[in-house]
C-alpha cells in the first residue's frame, strides 16, 4: 500500500513541477483547490454523503485575552444535508460529524499545516486503508480521499490525528472530533434529542501567559503521560451546560492524551449509563461512578425533572489510586506507586523540579463541568427498561478458545512495550498475524502474572484495537493490587460492545474481538496517547 502511495506521491511531486513549469497534465482526480490528492476517488463509489475537511492552523478564543494557537479542522458539505456537520466555531474542537448507518462516505482530507497528518475513525469499522494507519500520513499541500461505508452501530465515536510519534501533539492541538453514528433501532427508542443529546469532550490542557497551549514532552512526563493543569469541555474552560427540567443524554467522551476520570455527579446521584464505545448497552446500568481513560466513551441519563430550576449540580473526577500500592521500584522510591504519591506530585517532587508536574495530578479529586437548572419545561422524562440486544460473543467460538494471544503491557527502561516490543512500521511478527473473519481470544496482561521486578513499573494503560469492537470476558486482578483496584472498579463497564478497555497495574483484562471483513493493517495500541508515541503500539496483519 505504502509503495503505491510513494510511487503515486513522487508522478504527483513531477506533475507539480511540471505545473510550476507552465505544463499542468493532472490526472482529472488529482487535485481540488490547490491540493493535491495522493490517492484517487473511485468511480464507482456513490457517496450519500460528500465532506471535505481541511487542516489548518487558526486562532481561537479559549481564555479570557490572547487568543490560543491551535490546529483547526474546517468541514464543508458537499453532498449531503448540512446537519451531517457541525465545525464548532470559535473552538479547536474538529467538526462534529452526524451519519447513519449504511450511508456511504466520502471525506476529503486536505493537510494545510505545517506537518505531516492523517486523521484515523476511532471505533470504526472501515477497511485498512480508510483507516488512518499512520503510513498514509500526508505532507502539507496533500489530500487523502477517505470512501467507506458506515457499518458501525449508532454510537459515539471520534476521530484524530494518528501521525507516527506525534499523535499526541497533533491530537493536544486540536485534531480530535466527533463522529456520532444514529440507526433504525437506536431512533425507535425515542431517546433525549435535538438540544436534549448533548456531547461533552472531557480535555485537559495547559497554557502559558499569553494564552498558548504548553506541551511538554519531557522524559518523565511521557512516562506518565501529558497531564494538563485545566479541563475544558468542548474547548471551553469552567464549562456550565443550562438545562431544562427534563432528560439527558450526555455524551461523555475522553479526548483527553492521557488523564484518566473517575466521573461522578457531586450531590451522589448514581449515573446512569446507557451507553458506551461502540453504542446503548442491553440495558441502563447505574454506577456510583464511571471510569473514563482516553479514547473511552460513556453515555449518561440523566433525569433534572425533580430538581428546582436555579440549582447546580457538578460533575467531578474523584480521587483513586493510579498505581498500586506498595511501590514500583521504578525511579527510586515508588514514584507512581503508593498511596501519598498524590502530594508528592503535586509539591514536584517527582524528578526533583526535573519537570513541571500538572496542578491537577492524576486521581486527585477535581471538577469537571457544572449544570446548571436554567428553565422550567413539560416532557417524557422515561428511561427504557431495555435499549438493544447486544448478542454474546462465546469464547468456544474463538479461533484461538484455548490459546489466547497475550499481550504483555510493560514500562521499563524509558520505554513503553507490548510484549516486550516498541512500535515499527511494517514489523509484523508471526503472533501479530490473523485470519480475516476469525474470532480472537485476546488478553491484556499488566503485570497480572510476571509482577514487578528491576525496572518495572505497572501504569493504568487503556488498550485500543482498531477495527471491530470487541467484548470483555473477565478481568481479574492480582492481590497486591486489589486495595488499588477496588478504588476503580465499581466504576467500569463490562457489557457491550468497547473499542479501549482501561487495564489497571496488576490487572489482565480478556477479550473476544472479531476480524471480520477486512484484510491489511489494524493496530492496537495504549490510547495514552505519550506512550503511544513512545512506541506502546503494534500492527496487526489480518490476512
Ligand atoms: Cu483513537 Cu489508534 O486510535
Ligand atoms: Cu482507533
Ligand atoms: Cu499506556
Amino acid at each position: 500500500m505504502k509503495t503505491t502511495i510513494n510511487l503515486q506521491r513522487r508522478k504527483l511531486l513531477k506533475y507539480t513541477a511540471m505545473g510550476i513549469a507552465g505544463a499542468i497534465t493532472y490526472p482529472s482526480w488529482a487535485q481540488t483547490g490547490g491540493f493535491v490528492r495522493v490517492n484517487a476517488p473511485s468511480a464507482d463509489f456513490l457517496p450519500d454523503v460528500e465532506i471535505e475537511l481541511t487542516m489548518n492552523t487558526a486562532d481561537v478564543a479559549i481564555l479570557n485575552g490572547d487568543k490560543t494557537r491551535v490546529w483547526k479542522i474546517t468541514g464543508k458539505v458537499i453532498t449531503g444535508p448540512s446537519e451531517v456537520l457541525d465545525n464548532n466555531e470559535g473552538t479547536y474542537l474538529a467538526p462534529s460529524l452526524r451519519f447513519k448507518k449504511g450511508q456511504k462516505v466520502r471525506l476529503i482530507l486536505n493537510n494545510n499545516l505545517p506537518a505531516q497528518s492523517i486523521l484515523h475513525w476511532h471505533g470504526l469499522h472501515v477497511p485498512a486503508n480508510m483507516d488512518g494507519n499512520p503510513m498514509y500520513a500526508i505532507n502539507q499541500g496533500e489530500t487523502y480521499v477517505y470512501e467507506f461505508e458506515i457499518l458501525n452501530r449508532a454510537g459515539t465515536y471520534f476521530y484524530h490525528a494518528h501521525t507516527h510519534s506525534v499523535t499526541a501533539r497533533q491530537v493536544y492541538s486540536g485534531l480530535a472530533g466527533l463522529l456520532i453514528v444514529t440507526d433504525d433501532q437506536e431512533q425507535a427508542l425515542n431517546l433525549p434529542s435535538g438540544n436534549l443529546d448533548v456531547p461533552l469532550v472531557i480535555q485537559d490542557r495547559s497554557f502559558d501567559g499569553q494564552n498558548q497551549l504548553v506541551y511538554s514532552a519531557h522524559m518523565m512526563q511521557r512516562m506518565q503521560g501529558f497531564l494538563g493543569d485545566q479541563i475544558l469541555v468542548n474547548g471551553r474552560p469552567d464549562f456550565v451546560l443550562p438545562v431544562a427540567t427534563r432528560a439527558y443524554r450526555l455524551r461523555l467522551v475522553n479526548g483527553s492524551n492521557s488523564r484518566i476520570y473517575k466521573l461522578a455527579w457531586d450531590d451522589g446521584t448514581p449515573i446512569t449509563v446507557i451507553g458506551i464505545d461502540g453504542g446503548l448497552l442491553a440495558a441502563p446500568e447505574q454506577h456510583p461512578y464511571v471510569m473514563l481513560a482516553p479514547g473511552e466513551r460513556v453515555e449518561a441519563w440523566m433525569d433534572f425533572s425533580g430538581r428546582a430550576v436555579g440549582t447546580e449540580l457538578s460533575l467531578r473526577s474523584l480521587q483513586f489510586d493510579v498505581a498500586t500500592h506498595g511501590g514500583m521500584g521504578m525511579m527510586g522510591g515508588g514514584m507512581m506507586g503508593g498511596r501519598g504519591h498524590r502530594g508528592m506530585m503535586g509539591g514536584g517532587m517527582m524528578g526533583g523540579g526535573m519537570m513541571s508536574v500538572s496542578t491537577l495530578p492524576s486521581g486527585s479529586d477535581y471538577p469537571i463541568l457544572k449544570i446548571r437548572v436554567a428553565k422550567k419545561e413539560q416532557g417524557d422524562n422515561i428511561l427504557p427498561k431495555t435499549l438493544t440486544p447486544i448478542p454474546a460473543l462465546h469464547v468456544k467460538n474463538a479461533a484461538n478458545a484455548a490459546n489466547p494471544r497475550t499481550i504483555a503491557l510493560s514500562m521499563q527502561h524509558m520505554s513503553a512495550l507490548l510484549n516486550g516490543r516498541s512500535y515499527k512500521m511494517n514489523d509484523i511478527q508471526p503472533d501479530e498475524i490473523i485470519p480475516v473473519n476469525s474470532l480472537q481470544l485476546i488478553e491484556f496482561d499488566n503485570g497480572f502474572d510476571g509482577g514487578m521486578h528491576g525496572m518495572m513499573m505497572n501504569m493504568p494503560h487503556p488498550m485500543h484495537l482498531h477495527g471491530e469492537q470487541f467484548q470483555i470476558v473477565k478481568r481479574e486482578v492480582n492481590s497486591r493490587s486489589s486495595d488499588s483496584y477496588a478504588t476503580v472498579s465499581s466504576g467500569f463497564i463490562n457489557g457491550g460492545w468497547k473499542d479501549t478497555v482501561l487495564v489497571m497495574p496488576g490487572e489482565k483484562v480478556t477479550i473476544l474481538k472479531p476480524f471480520n471483513d477486512f484484510k491489511g493493517l489494524f493496530m492496537y495500541h495504549c490510547h495514552n496517547l505519550e506512550h503511544e508515541d513512545m512506541g506502546m503500539m503494534r500492527d496487526f496483519l489480518i490476512k
